[in-house]
C-alpha cells in the first residue's frame, strides 16, 4: 500500500481527500501544484510530505533546466521556499528540503544535477520505507498477545513512503498474531482516522473498530485499551512532540488509566535544534473545516473558530518513543542524544 509514486518525469499522488470512497491517482509535473497538494492534504502525514516535497524539487529542476546558471539557482531557491511554505509543523518537510538543497549545491547547482536530485529523492523515499520496517519490528516487541491498541489520526502506509509508523507497529504485531483489536479515533475535524486509518486496516484484514474522539476515555475506563501507538509530526530534543490535535488529550487519559502510551517516528521527525515543544510552530487551518462537515454547514455564520491542526504532548506523558534505532525510554533527552547525535 502506498500513496506516492515517482514516474521518471512526473509524480503520482493518491488523492487522500477522496478516500475512502474513491481511489484516485493524479499526476503532477508542476512543483507549485505539489505544494498546493501538500497544503490541501492530498498528500499528508509527516514523512509523506517530506518525500513528496523532495520529488517536487526534481520537478522544479526539470522545469527550470533551460535557464542560465544564475537564474536556475535563483528560481530553484524560490521553488524550495514555496514548498517549505506549504505546511509549518512536520519537520520532515524541512529535513527533506535541506537534503535536496545540499544535494543540489554539492552537484554544482546546475541543471546537470537533475539525475542526482532524482537519486536523492528516491533515496529519501526508500530509506523511509526501510525505517518503517525497522520501527515495526521494534514496536511489535512491545505488544503483548491479544492486544487491544488505540491509535489516532493516520500514521499509516499512506502517511509515509509505505508501511507506516504507528500502523507499521500494528502491521508487524498483527503479522505476529498479537493484535486482537485496533480502535481508531475518527480524528475530527478532517477524519483521518475514519477515512484513512480504518481504510488501511480494513484493506489489510486487521480487526478494526472506529470510535469518535470523545469515546476513548470511556473505553479506557472499561479496561478495553491495552496500549496507545500514534504518530508524530515533530519531536523536540527533550521528547515533547507535536502530533494531530487530540493527541495530548489521549496522553492525559492514558496516564490517568496507567495505559502505556507510545509515539512512533523515524529519525527524520526529530528536531534536535529545539529544546522543547514550546518551539514547535502549530499550523492553524481554515475555520470552514470546523463549521462544515462534508460540505454541509454545521455551525452558525458569525461564530468564532479555533482550528489548530496539532497539539504538543509533554514528554512526561510518554511511556516510550519507538524509532528505527530502537525504543527509547526516559530519560528521553540523554537517550535520544546518544542514539541520534
Ligand atoms: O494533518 P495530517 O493529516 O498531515 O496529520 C498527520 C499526523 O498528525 C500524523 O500522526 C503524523 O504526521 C505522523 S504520520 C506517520
Amino acid at each position: 500500500m502506498d500513496a506516492i509514486r515517482w514516474q521518471e518525469t512526473s509524480l503520482a499522488l493518491l488523492d487522500q481527500t477522496k478516500l475512502p470512497t474513491q481511489e484516485v491517482w493524479e499526476d503532477y509535473t508542476d512543483y507549485r501544484k505539489v505544494a498546493d497538494a501538500i497544503r490541501r492534504l492530498v498528500v499528508r502525514g509527516a514523512p509523506a510530505i517530506g518525500i513528496a516535497a523532495a520529488y517536487a524539487v526534481c520537478l522544479a529542476a526539470m522545469e527550470l533546466r533551460d535557464l542560465d546558471t544564475h537564474s536556475f539557482r535563483q528560481e530553484m531557491d524560490k521553488a524550495i521556499k514555496a514548498l517549505a511554505a506549504s505546511r509549518p509543523t512536520a519537520v520532515n518537510l524541512f529535513w527533506a528540503l535541506d537534503r535536496m538543497k545540499l544535494t543540489l549545491s554539492a552537484a554544482g547547482g546546475t541543471p546537470e544535477a537533475i539525475p542526482v536530485l532524482v537519486q536523492e529523492a528516491e533515496a529519501i523515499h526508500r530509506e523511509d520505507i526501510a525505517m518503517n520496517r525497522k520501527i515495526g519490528q521494534y514496536g511489535a516487541e512491545l505488544v503483548p498477545e491479544g492486544a487491544r491498541i488505540l491509535t489516532h489520526c493516520n500514521a499509516g502506509a499512506i502517511a509515509t513512503g509505505g508501511y507506516g509508523t504507528a500502523l507499521g507497529v500494528v502491521r508487524a504485531a498483527h503479522s505476529a498474531g498479537r493484535v486482537s483489536m485496533v480502535y481508531c479515533d475518527e480524528t475530527r475535524p478532517l477524519l483521518q482516522g475514519a477515512r484513512l486509518t480504518a481504510w488501511e486496516l480494513v484493506k489489510d484484514g486487521i480487526p478494526a473498530t472506529l470510535i469518535t474522539d470523545s469515546m476513548a476515555a470511556s473505553l479506557m475506563a472499561q479496561g478495553k485499551i491495552d496500549m496507545v501507538f500514534l504518530g508524530c509530526d515533530r519531536m523536540a530534543r527533550n521528547g515533547d512532540f507535536a502530533n494531530k490535535i487530540g493527541t495530548y488529550g489521549l496522553a492525559v487519559l492514558a496516564s490517568y488509566h496507567a495505559i502505556p502510551f507510545y509515539t512512533v517516528l523515524p529519525s527524520s521527525t526529530i528536531d534536535m535544534s529545539i529544546p522543547d515543544g514550546s518551539h514547535i510552530v502549530i499550523e492553524e487551518r481554515a475555520p470552514s473545516e470546523v463549521t462544515h462537515f462534508a460540505g454541509v454547514q454545521t455551525a452558525p455564520d458569525g461564530v468564532g473558530v479555533y482550528n489548530p491542526a496539532f497539539d504538543v504532548t509533554p514528554h512526561q506523558l510518554l511511556t516510550g518513543i519507538v524509532t528505527e534505532r530502537g525504543v527509547i525510554h526516559p530519560p528521553f533527552e540523554e537517550r535520544m542524544a546518544a542514539l541520534f547525535e
